[in-house]
Parts: structure tokens; C-alpha cells; sequence
């Protein structure tokens, strides 16, 4: 079959790539879909098992840094747009362990881009888009001016918030890699004239996140009752965002976002951890039919993550301005939805959790 267009997303198998690859396997029959992804820890091709026999569906084991085979495989495909969300995305594994976060987030996205000059530069980039997933925590940590925040004990928690214009202040080894990425695109659009676009998008929530983020890690924890490991005291300020918003975002910039612009996504939706927390047990509890405060004990004040950004807060009215994009979700709403995916999937949760799901690979496609 003759595709309309040919598209590789990258880190299609992780939490927000396989959301991405679902809505636009979906929605685009006449796009090729092309999954290209290593398999790390965090990716998982659970995640799109709905989807996995779909004629315009399909996966390539793949190392992002392998230009080599990168540039074979959009020739095999003529490919003509790429959507790299590809990375190592864990703030806590990047204190860790920083070179990896330099290798994939920094060298892989140099090897993409230059694998899409490499294919594209001949033809003059006629009809072809490079899209750049990042995220907020590039521009560094707002301040808290307004601690008791707006109406009703709610964000805004201080008047600035972060705009596309806002300069590049990255704290962490993983704030610091992806913000060298987005250097690197928006090099190879003034240089090279790649039709680049990126987006900085706030913290994401919603099914199939590995459960080393806050969220599905206390969701976990509290239904198994382990406790929950607050960093600080839990008055650090993130701004969250339901997934499938920011997939529904992904689509529209893809295809009408301006090149060599960016796009701020967020849910002008601000919460101090420890309010998300005592959402999340609350939330649990009554889906699970746990008397209310069951599981307050569990919270427990651990030593703060080493340079913890205070605050993070996102405007995207630029994109509501002019894609006409909004957020769908109220976060109640959204957390409402998460707490009942996780725990209608329990077994996903368990296997993830276990490492089961990687034995799994090294069958199917051999050991790492
Ligand atoms: P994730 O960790 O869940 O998934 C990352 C995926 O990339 C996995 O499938 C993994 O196997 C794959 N991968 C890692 N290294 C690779 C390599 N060398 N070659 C090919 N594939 C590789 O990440 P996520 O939370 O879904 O984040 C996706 C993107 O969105 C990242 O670029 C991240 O920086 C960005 N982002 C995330 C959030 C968030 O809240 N999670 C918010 C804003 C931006
Ligand atoms: O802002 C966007 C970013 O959001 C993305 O770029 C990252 O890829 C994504 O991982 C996320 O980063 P955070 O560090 O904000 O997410 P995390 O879920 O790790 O932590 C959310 C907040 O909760 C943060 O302030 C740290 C805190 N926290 C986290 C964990 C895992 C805890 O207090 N305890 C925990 O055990």
C-alpha cells in the first residue's frame, strides 16, 4: 500500500510515545507508523498491544545514537516526519547516572537530526517535519511568591510563569541533556534549514507510566500500603498534565505548528507534591472502599532529591492562541481515571514492577 505520509516516532514504546503512536496509528489509517525503540528498562510493548497488528503499524528495535541503521530505515521507509520523543526521562537516574543522559538525550538526538538532514537535505526538505519532544524543566525553577497560593489553596503559586522566551536554565544532568538537545535542533534548523519544530511540556500523568514516577509509584505503594517517600517537604510545585492532552497537542503541532518556532504544553494547572499525594490516597482509597485517612500514615518525609527545582509552571497560551488547543481534563478528573487504570491493571503494574516484562524481550528479540 501507498502510504500518505511516513512517520517514525521514537520511544514509541514508553509512556507518552505509546500514547502518540495509539492516537496516530488510529486516527491516520493512511499514515505509515513506524515504533522505533531500544527497549530500555522503560519501554514496554505492552503498552501497544491494542494496536499491534495494525497494517500501518510497525516496530523497529532501534538504538536512536545508530545513525547508520536510522538513515537505512527512513530510506527502507521514506520517511518524511519524525517525532523523537526517544530519551532517558528520570530526573532521580540522572543524579545517578549522568552519561547515559548525555549518550541518548544529547548524542541521539544529534544522530536523528542528522540522519533526517542526511535523507531529506536532497530533496530540499519538500513535505518533511522534524518534532522535538521536550520539556519545561529546561528553563530552570520559578519562584514561590505566593506560598498560600490562588483561590481556594490552588496555583498560581507566584506571578512569572514559564513563556517560550523564557532562557535555558537547566539544574539537573536530565534538565541539562535535554536542553542541550534543544540546542541542537534549533542548530540544525538555522544552519542546515531542517523543518524543526519543539515543544516544552509540564509533568504528564495517565496510564502505562513506569512506576518510578511520583504518580503510578504511589498509586502502587499505597494499594500495596508501602510507603510514600515525599522528598522534602513535599511543598515543590509541578504543573500536571493528563497524556492524552499532550498527545492531542503532538497532533495538532505536527501538522500545523510553525517551523523553527517552539510551543509551550501545560495545564496552568499547579499543585505544591504534597497535595497531589494526599489526592492520589484519597482518590485510591475510595476506589479500593478504604475507610477516608486509611492511608495517611503512609506518607513519609524522605531526604530532598539533590538540586530539587522549586517550581515549575508552564503558560501555553501561545498554543491556545493559535492551534486553539485546551487542556480536556480537570486534574481530579484525570487522577480519577489514572487511579482506576492502575488498578484495573494490576498485572501490568506487577509485571513492570517484577522486570518480567524484559524476560519477555530477550525472547523475543534477544538479550540486550
Ligand atoms: P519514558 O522513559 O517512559 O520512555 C522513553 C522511551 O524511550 C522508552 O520506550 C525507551 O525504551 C526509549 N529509549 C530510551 N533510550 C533509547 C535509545 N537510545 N534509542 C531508542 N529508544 C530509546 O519517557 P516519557 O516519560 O514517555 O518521555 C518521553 C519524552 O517526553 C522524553 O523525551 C521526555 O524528556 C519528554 N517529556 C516527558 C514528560 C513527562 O512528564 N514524562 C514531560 C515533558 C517532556
Ligand atoms: O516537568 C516535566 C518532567 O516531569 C519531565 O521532563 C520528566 O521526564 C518527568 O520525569 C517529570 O519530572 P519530575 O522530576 O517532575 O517527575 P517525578 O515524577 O520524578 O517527580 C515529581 C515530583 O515529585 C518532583 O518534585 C519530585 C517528587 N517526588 C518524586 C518521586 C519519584 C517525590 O517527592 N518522591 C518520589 O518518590
Amino acid at each position: 500500500m501507498k502510504y500518505e505520509r511516513s512517520i517514525i516516532i521514537t520511544g514509541g514504546a514508553g509512556f507518552i510515545g505509546s500514547h502518540v503512536v495509539r492516537l496516530f496509528v488510529r486516527k491516520y489509517p493512511d499514515y505509515r507508523i513506524i515504533n522505533l525503540d531500544k527497549l530500555t528498562y522503560a519501554g514496554n510493548l505492552e503498552n501497544l498491544r491494542d494496536i499491534e497488528n495494525e497494517p500501518n503499524y510497525r516496530f523497529c528495535r532501534l538504538d536512536v545514537c545508530d545513525l547508520e541503521a536510522v538513515t537505512a530505515l527512513m530510506k527502507e521507509e521514506n520517511v518524511d516526519g519524525i517525532i523523537h520523543l526517544a530519551a532517558e526521562s528520570h530526573v532521580d537516574r540522572s543524579i545517578r547516572d549522568p552519561f547515559i543522559f548525555a549518550r541518548t538525550n544529547v548524542l541521539g538526538t544529534l544522530s536523528m537530526l542528522q540522519a533526517a538532514r542526511l535523507c531529506w537535505e536532497p530533496k530540499a526538505y519538500e513535505g518533511c517535519r522534524f518534532y522535538h519532544i521536550s520539556t519545561d524543566e529546561v528553563f530552570g525553577a520559578l519562584e514561590m511568591t505566593r506560598p498560600e497560593g490562588g483561590k481556594d489553596g490552588r496555583g498560581p503559586y507566584g506571578s512569572k510563569l514559564f513563556k517560550e522566551d523564557t532562557p535555558y536554565n537547566p539544574h539537573s544532568p536530565y534538565s541539562a541533556s535535554k536542553a542541550s538537545s534543544d540546542h541542537f535542533v534549533r542548530a540544525f534548523h538555522d544552519t542546515y534549514g531542517l523543518p524543526a519544530v519543539i515543544t516544552n511540556c509540564s509533568n504528564n500523568y495517565g496510564p502505562y507510566q513506569f512506576p518510578e514516577k511520583l504518580v503510578p509509584l504511589f498509586i502502587n505503594n499505597i494499594r500495596t500500603r508501602k510507603n510514600l517517600p515525599v522528598y522534602g517537604k513535599g511543598e515543590n510545585v509541578r504543573d500536571w498534565l493528563y497524556v492524552e492532552d499532550h498527545a492531542r497537542a503532538i497532533d495538532l503541532i505536527f501538522h500545523r505548528g510553525t517551523p523553527g518556532d517552539s510551543y509551550n504544553i501545560g495545564g496552568f494547572n499547579e499543585w505544591k507534591n504534597i497535595d497531589v499525594v494526599k489526592l492520589l490516597i484519597k482518590t485510591t482509597d475510595r476506589v479500593l472502599g478504604r475507610p477516608e485517612g486509611a492511608d495517611d500514615d503512609l506518607i513519609t518525609y524522605v531526604t530532598d532529591r539533590a538540586g530539587h527545582d522549586l517550581r515549575y509552571a508552564i503558560d501555553s497560551s501561545k498554543l491556545k492562541t493559535e492551534l486553539g488547543w485546551e487542556p480536556s481534563l480537570q486534574f481530579e478528573e484525570g487522577m480519577e481515571k489514572t487511579v482506576r487504570w492502575y488498578l484495573e491493571n494490576e498485572k501490568w503494574l506487577e509485571r513492570v514492577t517484577s522486570g518480567d516484562y524484559l524476560r519477555y524481550y530477550e525472547q523475543m528479540y534477544g538479550a540486550k
